[in-house]
């Protein structure tokens, strides 16, 4: 069979039937995409440090690569906006900010469990969370095989049962760690289970005063030894509701982003989110009423209706369960989504804004005018929670820093 086309990948041109062609596919816009503003990070972060104040230090999470919003472009604004150091959950993370030349303080918030994982961690200056004596004693191993101190923090489990040591078990565990030359503790810490269902109560009386009591207890008993490190509890939520769970530092991921930890917490926090989703409409049609859109025509039209197609779907990270739920918004004004989101692509009915035309962009999440929409607007319709929405898109999506 004659070839019709031949495509030459080093460049963006290729020939058929004949002629040949510039495929200009650079525009990281032309199809959907995540839009993340650094600078309302950077302001963010400013915002943040200076509710805690000068006396606290801030840990900027960036884990899952910042959110959705990539980790190199938060943790750089960030730090610009005042964030003293970083927070990833893996040793990939980690040495990836490493790589993006990133100097800063970095704790690894999950278990590293073998010596090869904790080997990289000592190599590459990032400090491992520590729950247990065995990966103590690799560490200390590493750090005397290379002549060295190795950096480590302990966490403690005041109640969210996973990561961290018994409560009862940690003035034991830190003098068997003192007793190893090449550690070097640094900090200690826990994690809130319940602080954001706590947020805008009385944390007095709920599980997380139960938290606080835990680890308070756990520093008062370690005595003098509990001054010379780096203690923190608080998340997003735990920051923005007690100022009690402050300590030496905290620890913030969704608040950085823009968010509030649950949807009616009123504050004066000048917070805002720097992400955008948004997907072009790469088709404008007239279907009569009655017509069945998409897989399993779970949508008819009522009406004569002027549909358009956009470029986004599920394999994008926007879940099917928001099907025929969601809105868009175009000029600020909100077009409903209908029938199944598919793989690539979801319709909007735009009966009611009918001057839409292809080729113009729809934003799925985020600001557009006076239009506003959250991952808790996407939650509340899908059971999901603003961290997991954020997290949800995918790779497909190019990040466009604006
Ligand atoms: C140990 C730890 N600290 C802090 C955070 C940040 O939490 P948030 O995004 O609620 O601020 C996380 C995120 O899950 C975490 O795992």
């Amino acid at each position: 069979m004659q070839s019709m086309s031949k495509i030459n990948r080093s460049d963006t041109s290729f020939t058929f039937g004949g002629t040949t062609n510039t495929v200009l596919r650079c525009d990281p816009r032309s199809r959907a995409w995540v839009e993340v503003d650094s600078k309302v990070i950077e302001n963010n972060s400013r915002v943040l440090k200076n509710f805690i104040g000068k006396d606290c230090l801030l840990m900027a999470v960036v884990k899952a690569d910042g959110y959705g919003h990539g980790a190199e472009t938060v943790a750089k604004a960030a730090l610009i906006g005042g964030a003293d150091s970083l927070g990833v959950a893996t040793l990939e993370e980690g040495i990836q900010l490493r790589n993006a030349g990133l100097k800063c303080q970095i704790l690894i918030l999950g278990n590293l469990i073998n010596a090869e994982e904790l080997y990289s961690s000592f190599c590459w200056d990032l400090i491992p969370t520590i729950s247990g004596i065995r990966e103590a004693i690799i560490c200390n191993n590493i750090a005397e095989n290379n002549n060295k101190k190795f950096l480590i923090h302990l966490k403690v489990d005041t109640g969210m049962t996973r990561l961290g040591c018994d409560c009862k078990e940690v003035q034991e565990l830190i003098s068997k760690i003192d007793f190893l030359e090449n550690l070097s503790l640094k900090g200690i810490y826990s994690h809130l289970a319940i602080a954001d269902k706590d947020l805008g109560s009385n944390t007095q009386g709920s599980f997380t005063q139960i938290q606080l009591n835990r680890f308070e207890k756990v520093l008062k008993d370690l005595g003098e030894r509990n001054t010379l490190l780096c203690r923190h509890l608080a998340n997003s939520a735990g920051t923005l509701s007690d100022k009690r769970l402050h300590f030496d530092m905290v620890r913030v991921g969704l608040s950085l982003y823009g968010y509030f930890p649950l949807n009616d917490f009123e504050s004066n926090l000048n917070l805002h989110p720097a992400l955008k989703v948004k997907a072009r409409v790469t088709l404008v049609r007239d279907v009569e009423k009655g017509t069945g859109v998409g897989y399993g025509h779970c949508f008819k039209t009522q009406r004569k209706s002027k549909l358009a197609v956009a470029a986004i779907g599920y394999a994008d990270g926007v879940s099917r369960t928001l099907s025929g739920k969601i809105f868009a918004s175009i000029d600020g004004v909100l077009v409903p989504q209908v029938g199944a989101i598919a793989m690539d692509q979801m319709v909007f009915d735009i009966t009611d804004k009918p001057d839409i035309k292809t080729g113009q962009v729809l934003t799925l999440l985020g600001t557009d005018g006076e239009v506003c929409i959250s991952p808790q607007n996407w939650c509340d319709l899908s059971g999901s929670i603003p961290w997991e929405v954020l997290c949800s898109f995918r790779n497909r999506l190019p990040r466009v820093v604006t």
